[in-house]
């Protein structure tokens, strides 16, 4: 591991060399890698840098606020709310790789529309080290992204030699918060790939209740730092219940929790049985819609991580 104060120095040098006076933008999720990606290349070029949160809709209870709230007096911030866009594209569709195509598409066209007003020429992004090499070194490290309109841009890639943990070390450096350097992992997609089936406001806001929940029990039993994820996943099934003395229709719930060191793999581990019960009882009384919690166990493989 390089030392963390010369790498950060390096890395500012170097992207100063790059960009110099011209402006960049980054996407950024509130995630480790575009946080720690974000704050290197704003101290090299300073407001030149507009980093961007898109927020989709689909974002974890109060996401929106806190990436706000944490960026806003570190570096030029910028929250784009583009929820309704989304959704709209969404509407009707229930294939996960479908979901995720539109998401990806809407993604970077909301993208192009900031980076064109802020008429950056660089695009700066948080890829590390096993994301090109999984992809068998195909990105190069230097290469120009030609978005959908026509736009161009020059990629920075300031932590693409870096592993997860070195990055975490970096941002610990940098005076980031440790609630971003430590943070469970989300996919880009966000809610979309835990809702299954056709999403809906109602659909995506009772994912979102259920996510919550599971989060602060997690966090109160002191299990967020030894799981590589753990959430909850609205199924399309609806189950009978009963609440009070009405037999009751609801969705069914499910809980996963998996550890895992970088996702090829995951597996569940003993988890203590009175969280989970917390949770559930929680779940089924906060979130009226829902008449069932059930837990995933399976393993990575045969499963994936997320359900959708
Ligand atoms: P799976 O479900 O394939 O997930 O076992 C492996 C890891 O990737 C995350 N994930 C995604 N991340 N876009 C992302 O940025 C996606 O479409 C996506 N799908 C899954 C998942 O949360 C897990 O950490």
């Amino acid at each position: 591991m390089i030392d963390p104060s010369d790498f950060i120095k390096e890395s500012i040098k170097e992207m100063k060399k790059t960009i110099g006076d011209k402006k960049a933008i980054i996407a950024l999720s509130g995630g480790v890698d575009s946080s720690v990606s974000s704050v290197l290349a704003s101290k090299a070029i300073g407001d030149n840098l507009v980093a961007v949160f898109v927020d989709h809709g689909l974002v974890r209870e109060g996401e929106t606020e806190y990436v706000e709230e944490t960026f806003k007096d570190r570096l030029n911030f910028l929250s784009v709310d583009a929820s309704e866009e989304f959704l709209e594209r969404l509407e009707g569709v229930s294939d996960p790789e479908d979901k995720r195509k539109i998401i990806g598409e809407v993604f970077i066209n909301v993208f192009e529309r900031v980076a064109e007003e802020v008429g950056a020429e660089f695009l700066v992004q948080g890829t590390i080290a096993p994301d090109w090499i999984e992809s068998q070194g195909q990105i190069k490290s230097h290469h120009n992204l030609a978005l959908p309109h026509g736009l161009v841009l020059e990629i920075v890639e300031p932590i693409r030699e870096l592993y997860k943990d070195e990055v975490r070390i970096i941002g610990s450096e940098l005076g980031l918060p440790g609630e971003i350097i430590n943070r469970q992992p989300f996919p880009g997609p966000g809610l979309a790939v835990r809702v299954v089936g056709v999403l809906s406001p109602e659909k995506i806001n009772i994912c979102r209740k259920a996510n919550a929940i599971v989060e602060e029990e997690v966090i109160k039993e002191g299990l967020h730092d030894s799981l590589w994820q753990y959430f909850a996943v609205l199924t399309d099934t609806k189950v009978t219940g009963v609440k009070g003395d009405i037999r009751d229709y609801g969705y069914l719930v499910v809980l996963r929790m998996v550890e895992s060191l970088d996702a090829m793999t995951a597996h569940v581990p003993e988890l203590p049985w009175k969280m989970i019960k917390i949770i559930s009882q929680r779940i089924t009384a906060e979130i009226p819609e829902v008449t069932h919690v059930a837990l995933s166990v399976s393993d990575k493989p045969p499963s994936t991580i997320e359900f959708a």
